[in-house]
């Protein structure tokens, strides 16, 4: 990785006894989207925060291009508006009494640019974020999602080391984030932006970032890019915040070269194979996929990657049908084509593909 922009050291933040952000260590390359994704509460915020400088971390160390921009340790704390971060708020925080333009030219006054300069960045980043028409509306005339737009043009024109954006599309309506997250994309892979975005949603997390880092009670679970860390949940709690997971709990079984997922019944299921020493025989595992990685097929006689299953309920969504299934004593959700129709009530077998299978030690 070519020198770190960012880097995150041990940072500790407190409020009170209540510990937010954990002993946290990242780094975040030049020109690299990266994002914290995570539920409400587990610090996300308080990150980008200590990042822009309007919180300071009780320890470790979070450095700039390789100097130190926050150290308690050393006494060092370089002020906000001497880290050339753009960010743009949870709660978008745009000025009421200014109009649009002065909005977004406000950061650049302040910081001195020269007149001519201003307006061509000003007007340039408006026309960015499809609000080019709008220079001299009220800030408090627009809506919502205007609102949200302006300060990401406000960001945007001050051509930040770091841009921080913080659930930036939260305000947007279904399809206009689905446009502006297309956008947004493009214009950091257009201007080479290192991006450090927040947000709880995982679909936004998955499409826009090189990397994301999923966040749990102020530390990261995982690191990874979407692929990776959607896949290849590496716990129980990464699995369940991205998306719908199938799973299945049993004992460790060596059959030869294949490692296979023992029910109470004694019902076995092939899960993968017994390469790596990782497991031994009677272990308690915990068996992770995507619903979409199950298939469903009619009663008959199983092979060593099916199980038997008896549907418990149908919905039909449009384009595809969600089975509730149940199957080794627990409720299971999988999806399948419109063709394949089965009652409820009806015995199904449901196939697993073991390349697509993560295989979780339980915690004891
Ligand atoms: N100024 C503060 N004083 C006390 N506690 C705070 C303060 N700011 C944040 N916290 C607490 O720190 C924790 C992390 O907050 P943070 O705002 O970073 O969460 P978040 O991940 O951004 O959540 P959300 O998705 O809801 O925005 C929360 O439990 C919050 O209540
Ligand atoms: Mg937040």
């Amino acid at each position: 990785m070519p020198q770190a922009v960012l880097q995150f050291r041990d940072v500790l933040k407190r409020y009170g006894d209540y510990t937010a952000v954990d002993r946290l260590s990242f780094e975040l390359a030049a020109g690299e989207f990266f994002t914290l994704l995570g539920p409400s509460g587990c610090g996300k915020t308080t990150t980008l925060r200590l990042v822009a400088g309007l919180e300071d971390p009780d320890d470790g160390d979070i450095l700039l291009n390789g100097a130190p921009i926050a150290a308690p340790r050393r006494g060092i704390l370089v002020p906000p508006d001497k880290r050339q971060m753009g960010m743009v708020f949870q709660s978008y925080a745009i000025w009421p009494h200014m109009t649009v333009f002065e909005n977004v030219a406000f950061p650049l006054r302040v910081r001195g640019e020269a007149n001519d300069v201003l307006k061509k960045k000003v007007v340039d980043a408006l026309e960015l974020v499809g609000l080019g028409g709008l220079h001299e509306r009220g800030a408090t005339s627009l809506s919502g999602g205007q609102q949200q737009r302006v300060a990401l043009a406000r960001a945007l024109a001050y051509t930040p080391t770091i841009l921080l954006l913080d659930e930036p599309l939260s305000n947007l309506d279904a399809k206009l984030r689905e446009q502006m997250r297309f956008e947004l994309r493009a214009l950091q892979r257009r201007l080479n932006l290192t991006v450090l975005y927040v947000t709880h949603d995982q679909t936004e997390a998955m499409t826009l970032s090189d990397r994301i880092a999923v966040m749990r009670q102020g530390k990261i679970e995982q690191l990874g890019n979407a692929v990776e860390i959607y896949e290849r949940p590496a716990s129980a709690f990464v699995g369940d915040f991205l998306g719908r997971t199938v799973v299945l709990e049993g004992a460790v079984k060596k059959i030869d070269q294949q490692l296979a997922l023992q029910f109470r019944d004694g019902e076995r299921l092939i899960v993968g194979e017994n390469h790596n020493g990782k497991f031994s025989d009677g272990d308690s595992i915990r068996v992770v996929c995507r619903p979409e990685d199950v298939r469903i097929l009619p009663d008959g006689p199983v092979d060593a990657t099916e199980i038997k299953a008896r549907v418990h309920e149908v919905a039909y969504l449009g384009d595809h049908l969600e089975y509730t299934v149940d199957a080794c004593g627990r409720s299971i959700v999988v999806l399948a084509g419109k063709t394949e129709r089965y009652a409820p009530g009806a015995a199904i077998r449901l196939v697993f593909d073991p390349a697509r299978l993560t295989l979780l030690q339980v915690e004891s």
